[in-house]
């Protein structure tokens, strides 16, 4: 292997949850490339099984957790398994979420979709944090990542459990950084525009015209990459980033700058 090989994370733990695709499954392969012990968590065992094959492809070390965010025990799960496996933990990056209904107006949502996408997108969040803070306390410090979006600074249309869910994140996210900014953990979030995964592809297939409008959304003129936003995560969740907390950073093509 040449020097040039980037092992930044060697010896960190990490939990990364929705790693049974798109940006979670990216990032999870990512840290393991960078020397990082990862713990994947998704809802999903056989995609799970995959996203393994591959992080252990790339010559690092993971397990996988089958683990639904909006359920406490099973976040315990994560932790603990980080802890068993690995030592402990240091970094997390909270990625799982759902987009709920699309396309439907406020009094026509529906209430079920309602909860879940809290349960799942904000309460996931606020559990993923809650069992990690401790685990990474007695590590003497450590870092997260949360997942937000561009619809997590400003509103679009037709999907209020979605753009609400993401807004709280960012608030979770301010509350969070300052109750820990003197102990050495470190919590930002990450606002994405439109970033091309798998499934958005499937989509546009589905769609004709879907990709030139979601395109014309970002002034850069096409949509993101998934190494764009992982890197961006890697950024944040490394040293480099030692006098960065309780931000979110757009990572959106100038999507929100217009
Ligand atoms: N792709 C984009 O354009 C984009 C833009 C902005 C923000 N985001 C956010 O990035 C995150 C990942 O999205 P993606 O585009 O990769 O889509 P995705 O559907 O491929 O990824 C979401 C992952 O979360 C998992 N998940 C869902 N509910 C879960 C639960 N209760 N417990 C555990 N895992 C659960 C899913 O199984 C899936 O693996 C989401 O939070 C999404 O809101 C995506």
């Amino acid at each position: 292997m040449s020097s040039h090989v980037d092992k930044r994370f060697e010896d960190k733990v990490i939990m990364v949850t929705g790693a049974t695709s798109g940006l979670g499954k990216h990032a999870a392969v990512a840290f393991a490339a960078a020397g990082a012990n990862v713990v994947a968590a998704g809802r999903r065992e056989e995609e799970g099984a995959q996203t393994l094959t591959e992080m252990r492809a790339t010559g690092g070390r993971g397990v996988f957790v089958t683990a639904d965010v909006s359920k406490s025990a099973d976040v315990a799960k994560i932790v603990e398994t980080a802890q068993r496996e690995f030592g402990g933990l240091d970094l997390a990056y909270n990625v799982a979420g759902i987009a709920g209904e699309a396309w439907t107006k406020l009094a026509d949502y529906d209430e079920d979709t309602w909860d879940q996408i809290i349960n799942i997108n904000l309460t996931g969040m606020f559990l993923c944090m809650k069992h990690a803070i401790p685990a990474m306390l007695k590590r003497g410090g450590g870092a997260i990542v949360n997942m937000s979006s561009v619809a997590g600074l400003g509103g679009t249309p037709g999907g209020v459990g979605y753009v609400a869910s993401k807004h709280a994140i960012v608030g979770l996210t301010k509350a969070a950084a300052l109750d820990y900014a003197d102990q050495n953990i470190r919590i930002n979030a990450l606002a994405p525009g439109v970033i091309y995964t798998e499934m958005l592809e499937w989509g546009m297939t589905q769609t004709p015209g879907l990709e030139e409008e979601m395109r014309a959304l970002h002034p850069i003129g096409r949509l993101g990459r998934m190494e764009e936003v992982t890197k961006a995560a890697m950024w944040l969740l490394s040293e480099d980033a030692s006098f960065t907390t309780g931000a979110t950073f757009a990572i959106d093509g100038g999507y929100l700058a217009r």
